[in-house]
């Protein structure tokens, strides 16, 4: 399978999928990195690990629908069979989705559906919920509502501060996420139980 990662900012979710590939978990080919954001930390990441990158942001289109026109002409033209959202900060619309239908999936901080949107663990840990987690999940036109492909529970402690949550969180995300893409892609992209 040859992969895309789309993402929008510090890249720890792609640095644990290229260091999954490197340890042989993951085995298909991580071809480009592509962030919306051309300031971004991942970008750098992507410099580390040897994977192309490009970025180009949706203010150097006129349209929304432009801008995802060339970021899916750009994946088609690298002939890529599979997208990986890890912090990609928008919303993808009917040019990705339709090209990519059931190809497309992403990571969220918390046991979805419970608090979807930008501030996941935030949203967990203001609420006061004891359990919360990651979820991984295709992607849809919905707002992470996508069906969901897998799940990993986070306790939330009482000593537990929004800060130490987030760390907690992340490394359930940098251990599960690699584990589904290499699960996934030798399944041939089959909706798996995990
Ligand atoms: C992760 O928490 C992911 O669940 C969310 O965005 C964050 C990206 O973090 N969608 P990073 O850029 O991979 O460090």
């Amino acid at each position: 399978m040859r992969i895309a990662v789309l993402a929008s900012g510090t890249g720890s979710n792609f640095e644990a999928i290229m260091i999954a590939k490197r340890e042989g978990v993951v085995t298909d080919d991580i071809c480009l990195l592509f962030s919306d954001q051309k300031q971004a930390l991942v970008l750098e990441k992507a410099k580390k690990y040897g994977v192309p990158s490009v970025s180009f942001s949706l203010h150097d289109f006129s349209s929304k629908e432009l801008y995802e026109k060339k970021l899916r002409d750009l994946l088609v033209s690298k002939k890529i069979d599979f997208v990986v959202l890890a912090g990609y900060m928008k919303i993808l619309g009917s040019v990705m989705l339709e090209t990519y239908a059931n190809r497309i999936i992403n990571i969220h901080p918390s046991l979805l559906p419970s608090f979807p949107g930008r501030h996941g663990i935030k949203d967990a840990f203001t609420y006061g919920v004891k359990v919360t987690g990651v979820t991984i999940h295709y992607v849809d036109d919905g707002v992470d509502t996508g069906p969901i492909i897998a799940q990993k529970a986070v306790e939330i402690k009482t000593y537990d501060t929004l800060e130490t949550l987030e760390t907690k969180i992340h490394s359930a995300e940098h251990v599960l996420y690699p584990q589904v893409i290499a699960k996934l892609t030798k399944n041939e992209n089959k909706k798996e139980n995990f």
